[in-house]
């Protein structure tokens, strides 16, 4: 297992990869003409064998979700669509924005690829409202790949055709969120819809849209080059192939770096990200993106980073890749309230528990954090952040009261060291261990 490998990454190091002459003389392209001879069905094949996971965060089978595109028959005469999503906007993921900057035809080839494999004369790349300026390198790009004929009618004369948009968002979290985004593209309010219908079956326009990662796109590319045999060498059985980790918080080397999927996740941090500060001791990490629950040094001691060990040793999940590390200097209290304000000011406000819960998360934590809060506050937190989790349309409201759970649960002594003590409040009540027999509502060690 290669700790570094360079699927996604191989060109990053190249100056002016982002240029197609000098991405060409790289490999840039060079997969597409192949591409265009397969048929469309068997690219998918290909991208199922490989086992690759959506890397949006929730690791959906790519291949699989491009199968729930409805056959020609189904579709009403409505056309396909691919989106792809470029939003990123989880605090803590920075790695779509570093692959569109550094080798934007590295995924631009992967949506040529995608598009025509799912039917898709049309693709829109999604970004996020603050990435104007990588939205006009994507521009360039795509200017580029149209003059050389790999983007556009009859792509290389094999009669295919793909237009390819850029759409810059108006800067929200929540058009990350595919339905959210869907509505967004359409100029509508980004709101998200209830699924079922899934966007594979009735997204953008009402036609059948699929939406894959930036990251996803790149695979794609990749895959479809070097076969699925090539990508299963990289990674676990369940979890294939390299992913792209944004490393922020207090490592000596904070960056964006590819890494082979089940590596040990400590051996990640303390070597491959730099380590930790001189004398300085490891209090949490939050390994997927903000809303991914938190993990302690002992987790991250027994897992390793892949979808199913982080899992399996923490309840947390892989997400974006977003990984956020926190040294012993961390106020978790102030973290957890500078993470609820941003979901509070980011709801959309369609849901109640969502839109009330949030900002009563947050005003909670604000108390916390500035000393005027009790143990009963911390109850009402764990009681709140229960009662949105899986209580809204969308995932939104989950992101938001995972953090809330998980940090309650995993460090309660920053929280309860923070409030003033009734007595009627135990460990327990917030979700957390029972230091020494503690008790709900009794008077207990964590009371005294
Ligand atoms: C609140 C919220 C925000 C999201 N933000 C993003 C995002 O910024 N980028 C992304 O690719 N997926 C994001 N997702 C996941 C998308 O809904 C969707 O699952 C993903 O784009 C599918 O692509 P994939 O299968 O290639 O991962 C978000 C989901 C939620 C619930």
């Amino acid at each position: 297992m290669a700790m570094e490998p360079s699927i996604l990454t191989s060109r990053w190091k190249i100056p002016d990869a982002h240029r197609i002459d000098v991405a060409m003389k790289h490999g840039a392209w060079a997969t597409l003409p192949a591409a265009l001879k397969m048929a469309p069905g068997e690219i998918t094949q290909v991208v199922k064998d490989s086992g690759l996971r959506g890397r949006g965060g929730a690791g959906f089978p790519t291949g699989v979700k491009w199968g729930f595109v409805p056959p020609p028959e189904k579709r009403n005469g409505k056309p396909v669509y691919l989106v792809c999503n470029a939003d990123e906007s989880e605090p803590g993921t920075f790695k779509d924005r570093y692959l569109m900057w550094k080798d934007p035809h590295m995924f631009l080839e992967g949506i040529v690829i995608s598009a025509y494999a799912i039917g898709a004369k049309a693709a829109y790349i999604y970004l996020r409202g603050e990435f104007g300026f990588v939205r006009r390198r994507v521009d360039e790009a795509i200017a580029e790949a149209r003059a050389k004929g790999f983007i556009g009618r009859n792509i290389l004369g094999s009669g295919v055709d793909v237009e390819v948009y850029t759409h810059l968002g108006a800067g929200a979290y929540i058009c990350g969120e595919e339905t959210a985004l869907l509505s967004s593209l359409e100029g509508k309010k980004g709101q998200p819809k209830l699924k079922p219908p899934f966007p594979a079956v009735e997204g953008a326009w009402r036609a059948p849209t699929i939406v894959n990662n930036v990251e996803t796109m790149a695979a794609v590319t990749w895959i479809v080059g070097h076969g699925a045999a090539a990508y299963r060498e990289f990674g676990t059985e369940k979890s294939p192939g390299t992913k792209l980790l944004s490393v922020s918080g207090h490592v000596l080397k904070p960056g964006v770096y590819e890494i082979d999927m089940g590596i040990p996740m400590m051996d990640f941090i303390m070597d491959t990200a730099g380590g930790l500060r001189p004398g300085r001791k490891l209090k949490a990490v939050v390994p997927g993106g903000s809303s991914v629950p938190i993990m302690t040094p002992d987790e991250v001691a027994r897992a390793t980073i892949d979808y199913e060990s982080i899992h399996e040793v923490s309840g947390s999940y892989l997400g974006s890749g977003g990984m956020i590390v926190m040294d012993d200097t961390t106020d978790l209290a102030e973290g957890l309230a500078n993470l609820l304000r941003f979901y509070a000011h980011e709801s959309c406000g369609q849901c109640t528990p969502c839109r009330e819960g949030t900002g009563w998360m947050f005003r909670i934590l604000k108390r916390v954090k500035e000393g005027r809060a009790t143990d009963v506050d911390l109850a009402t937190l764990k009681n709140l952040a229960d009662n949105i989790h899986s209580k809204t349309i969308c995932f939104f409201g989950a992101s938001a009261a995972m953090p809330v759970q998980s940090w309650l649960k995993k460090f309660p002594d920053e929280f309860f060291g923070r409030v003033h003590r009734t007595g009627k409040v135990g460990y327990a009540d917030v979700g957390a261990e029972p230091p020494g027999g503690d008790k709900p509502g009794g008077t207990t060690q964590a009371a005294k």
